[in-house]
């Protein structure tokens, strides 16, 4: 195949360190402020190759061109292998940052937050019961609130008994604790009372409203016995509540299973 690439475009034009950089637009900056206006131009080059019609990188590679052709002086060759070398230090450690924040937020323990039917309309449902706040609002709040207490929260909704049967399922290997709203189908629903009952990861069950003080048939949860521990009547406020509490089991469960390791060993 042809190399298109077009001339004067190599990163390390003096079969240099600037060879392994990505090219950015900060990049091509940072040369411009050294001096190196040439590795600049070349930079801004690259980029257009990728994105030839945006103006902003065309005006700043004829900004350069010009600085090049009233031929501002080039520092030394010493200084700019230093500098190039600096930035190249700067990328790996970014990179290597980068990919540990990465893994770390990979280990951080996980909620899985299911809701039931009828719950993608809070805020219009009912506001008087389940009060004005919408599910994106709560959601935002849970995965804050998540993040506070070292976690990280995903959340799902359906109207759909069988969708929240097989989110369910997603619990069983990825996640740590699970709490779940299951809205209407917890009066009804021995299907996701079986799939609940397949996990062996704490479970918070949450409702908006006190179901005790409801209706009769409001006041059987199928799901109650085999949740861990039950929320209602908070409102919005018991998902946040839910979110701590289920930090603060898995840092229990933690230290127990830290605590079985350094006794088996
Ligand atoms: C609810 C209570 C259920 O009875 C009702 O069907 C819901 C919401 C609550 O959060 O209060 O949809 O689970």
């Amino acid at each position: 195949m042809t190399d298109h690439k077009p001339e004067g475009v190599s990163m390390g034009g003096d079969g240099d360190d600037g060879a392994d950089l990505t090219p950015t637009v900060t990049l091509a900056q940072l040369y411009e402020e050294q001096g190196f206006l040439d590795k600049a131009a070349a930079v801004y080059k690259k980029l257009l190759v990728m994105e030839p019609d945006r103006a902003k990188l065309k005006n700043a590679l004829e900004a350069v061109e010009k600085r090049l052709a009233a031929s501002t002086p080039r520092p030394e060759k010493s200084e700019t292998k230093t500098v190039l070398g600096h930035l190249t230090g700067w990328q790996k450690v970014i990179r290597e940052r980068k990919k540990m924040l990465d893994q770390e937020g990979d280990k951080r323990r996980k909620i899985l937050v299911i809701h039931g039917p009828n719950l993608n309309m809070l805020g219009r449902r009912e506001p008087s019961v389940y009060g004005t706040a919408t599910l994106e609002e709560i959601d935002e709040e849970i995965r804050k609130t998540a993040e506070e207490c070292g976690m990280s929260a995903d959340t799902f909704q359906s109207n759909h008994e069988g969708g929240l049967i097989e989110k369910i399922y997603e619990a069983l290997d990825g996640y740590d604790v699970l709490i779940i709203n299951a809205a209407a189908y917890t009066h009804t629903s021995v299907a996701i009372r079986d799939a609940l009952l397949m996990l062996d990861i704490p479970i918070i069950e949450v409702h908006l409203s006190n179901i005790y003080r409801r209706e009769p048939f409001r006041q059987k949860s199928m799901i109650a016995d085999v949740a861990t521990a039950q929320l209602a009547g908070f409102g919005k406020d018991g998902y946040t509540m839910a979110v701590r509490a289920a930090a603060n089991m898995s840092r229990r469960e933690k230290l127990t299973e830290e605590s079985a390791e350094s006794k088996s060993t």
